[in-house]
């Protein structure tokens, strides 16, 4: 098992590129078995989930080809099997997105009740209320959930809470739906608008994606393409804000700043400088001393995100003053608060919410990474950690920064794998 040893560092500074987003990378591989020619895709993260997504896709029958870095191609013209291991699908809870895809294009799917990070309880109903909706027999017992239809017919659809997958799921199942499928209080995430604009390159006919409802006509097939991921703006975020609690001068490349409105603006109310470029792909971050104490809540886009709010409750760790963290989006994503607490924070849980009284420095202590986002936010706080931290179960960060190492050490951090 891995471990990462994070030294107290100075001031980062410099310049780093953002890679492509993994919550994009995922429902945009799991939607190229939708295509039946060549589908190139740039700017994917080489990230363990990727890998695990790719190998799923070729357990179903697709040709996955890695070609350049960041660059691979699929064909999914002769896909012949239509369940996912169990196996598969305990490595990550996204498997769960070639479900929609197998369903449209098989007419079948059947897969083992997903995985992935600990963060509540994650129900799937929202998905299967869509794939019932467009006409589907639902099948759940003894672990495993299969979904059978010879016909899918497009309908109305209201989510009860805007899920990222479901509607990712819902969209992927109804393009090739006969009919239309409106999608009612669907996700508005940059990662859906983005695999909508994937799905109509390959000749889907979707309006809509980044509003509240999406309406999607049903093709009779689609193709191939290229396509570009979009950059990871919780990537970006989390370099950002080791820029703010490092009192450093970080510049992230690669980015589009309107995806990180609120990372920048709560950012901006702790006290830091930073400087948008014209065409809004540079983000600079100045820290400016000691950041002040700012409230966050959690909520769906474009509010904050939850997934950046254990990097930010790091921050808040040693700011001026105290400051509340609701989470609205995950019951149980407080898990990071024990182990902030081992290296020195002063934080209490109410429910939902997090009150953090900022302490002046953070000391080092051996810690876990208890899921992907809770474990980023301990390597910023060891970054500012008086000696050695020592961060256990990092596979959980692999999953999500690409050459996280690397990436820091440009900046002037010293993070060792061990
Ligand atoms: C995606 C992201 C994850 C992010 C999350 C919220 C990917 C691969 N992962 O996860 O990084 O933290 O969005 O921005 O893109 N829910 C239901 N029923 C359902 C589905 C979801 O009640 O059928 C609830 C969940 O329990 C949770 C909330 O909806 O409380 C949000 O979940 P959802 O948006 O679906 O997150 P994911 O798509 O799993």
């Amino acid at each position: 098992m891995s471990k990462f040893l994070v030294e107290k560092c100075p001031p980062l500074r410099g310049t780093v590129r953002i890679s492509g987003a993994k919550n994009s990378a995922l429902p945009i591989l799991a939607a190229s078995l939708l295509g039946t020619e060549d589908i190139i895709l740039e700017d994917v993260p080489r990230l363990k989930d990727v890998e695990v997504m790719c190998e799923v896709l070729s357990y179903l029958g697709a040709k996955v080809e890695f070609l350049d870095k960041g660059i691979i191609r699929i064909n999914s013209k002769d896909i012949n099997n239509y369940e996912t291991p169990y196996e598969l699908m305990s490595k990550m809870r996204a498997s769960f997105l070639v479900m929609g895809p197998l369903l449209t294009r098989l007419g079948k799917t059947k897969t083992s009740l997903p995985g992935g990070c600990a963060i509540g309880t994650r129900p799937i109903d929202l998905h299967l209320k869509g794939f019932r909706a467009l006409g589907a027999e639902i099948d759940v017992n003894h672990g495993n959930i299969g979904a059978y239809a010879e016909k899918l017919v497009g309908d109305r659809i209201y989510l009860d809470f805007p899920s990222v997958g479901a509607t990712e799921n819902i969209m992927m199942a109804a393009v090739m739906a006969e009919g239309e499928t409106i999608i009612d209080n669907a996700a508005m995430e940059p990662e859906i608008v983005d695999l909508s604009n994937f799905l109509n390159k390959l000749g889907a006919d979707i309006k809509g994606a980044g509003t509240s409802s999406i309406r999607i006509k049903g093709v009779k097939e689609l193709g191939g393409a290229t396509h570009s991921i979009i950059p990871d703006r919780i990537e970006a975020g989390t370099f950002m804000v080791a820029a703010a609690i490092t009192k450093g001068d970080v510049t992230v490349e690669n980015v589009i700043s309107s995806h990180i409105k609120p990372i920048i603006a709560k950012l901006r109310e702790a006290g830091c400088v930073i400087i948008e470029n014209e065409n809004g792909d540079k983000v600079r971050v100045i820290g400016n001393g000691r950041p002040k104490a700012v409230d966050i809540k959690t909520l769906p886009y474009p509010g904050f995100p939850t997934d950046m709010q254990a990097q930010f409750m790091a921050l808040m760790s040693i700011s001026k003053g105290t400051s509340v963290i609701i989470e609205t989006v995950f019951e149980n994503r407080f898990m990071h608060v024990d182990e902030l607490k081992r290296m020195g924070a002063d934080i209490k849980i109410d429910g939902r919410s997090a009150i953090i009284q900022g302490v002046e420095s953070l000391m080092s202590a051996p810690v876990k990474a208890t899921d992907l986002r809770a474990g980023a936010a301990l390597v910023l706080a060891g970054l500012v950690s008086d000696g050695v931290t020592e961060i256990g179960d990092i596979h959980h960060i692999d999953r999500g920064y690409e050459n996280i190492e690397e990436k820091f050490a440009k900046l002037g951090a010293k993070i060792k794998r061990v």
